[in-house]
């Protein structure tokens, strides 16, 4: 089995757990921005007959999960029509588009449904991601149709940060409804009694925000506001400014996916958050948890 991917330290990582060599991707972009990664092979036999693993992930802070798209599917059917891998598995530890998993408003594409039939196009054998957000689809398999889809937990990795930190009676909450099942995760993964929800609604058009406070004792307590995704961050931020007008001592903004649009990190930090915990499965400098034990694992099950 074989490795590929940037040489950056998720799959440095990877890499030791699968105990591989990594083989290099050069991401390179041209200067009106299409992209043109290159697999950095010596010969052109390197990857033939190969099991190989393509581990790319998109970048944090500019809107770019268009390119990194490109750069996955680009990638995945050169290594499988022109290096003649024999099996080629995809981490993608954060999907774009997989929150347009529904037509909310006539018209509307089901995004996911053909991103999964470009992948199948692409050679892709097996994704795997984490913490996905398909919540109106059955799941990876509704997505990936014949692909396999594996979508490990990315919750885990933030319990792991979370518990090592000095909280004071740590109390889980997600920002609305959906996200329970994190604050339910994290608190079990956590060994945290509480856990609870706000409730949110958006407005499709504007994009408005309203967050709805709980009747909950925070007194004395950290909150934790726990959520999959923080791209504007407005979702993220109201949570927070709610928690400490519910009486929270600190609060903890904690989050898989650092999508995190120009602008969305001061929004959390202004609305009162004490600290930021976020995993790796966005290129962001600021990542403190990591999902590689996840992934590596659910490599080797699907190999
Ligand atoms: C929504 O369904 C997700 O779970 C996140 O809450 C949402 O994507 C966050 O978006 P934003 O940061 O733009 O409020």
């Amino acid at each position: 089995m074989k490795l590929v991917g940037p040489a950056d330290g998720f799959n440095m990582a990877l890499a030791e757990r699968l105990e591989t060599e990594l083989v290099e991707v050069d991401r390179r972009v041209f200067p009106d921005g299409e992209v043109s990664p290159r697999v950095v092979i010596r010969e052109e036999e390197d990857l033939r007959g190969e099991q190989v693993v393509l581990s790319m992930r998109m970048r944090a802070g500019e809107v770019r999960p268009n390119a990194y798209l490109a750069e996955v599917l680009f990638t995945a059917f050169n290594l499988k029509v022109h290096l003649g891998a024999e099996e080629v598995v995809v981490v993608m530890p954060y999907l774009p588009y997989a929150r347009q998993d529904a037509i909310f408003r006539p018209g509307e594409p089901l995004s996911p449904l053909y991103l999964g039939r470009m992948m199948e196009a692409a050679g892709v054998d097996a994704v795997i991601s984490a913490t996905v957000h398909l919540h109106r689809m059955g799941g990876m398999g509704e997505m990936l149709g014949e692909i396999r889809g594996i979508n490990v937990s990315g919750v885990a990795g933030l319990a792991r940060i979370l518990s090592s930190m000095e909280l004071r009676d740590p109390f889980p909450l997600g920002p609305d409804d959906e996200a329970i099942q994190w604050a339910k995760e994290l608190a079990s993964e956590a060994g945290w009694r509480d856990y609870a929800s706000f409730k949110k609604s958006r407005d499709l058009e504007t994009g408005e925000i309203v967050t709805e406070e709980v009747d909950l004792d925070l007194e004395g307590r950290t909150a934790v506001v726990v959520d999959d995704i923080v791209s504007t961050g407005g979702t993220m931020a109201n949570a927070v400014a709610a928690a400490r007008r519910m009486g929270a001592s600190s609060v903890v903004a904690a989050f898989v996916h650092p999508v995190l649009v120009p602008g969305s990190l001061d929004r959390i930090l202004g609305a009162g958050a004490d600290a930021v915990v976020a995993s790796d499965t966005i290129e962001w400098v600021g990542s403190r948890a990591t999902v590689v034990p996840e992934v590596a694992d659910a490599v080797d099950r699907v190999m």
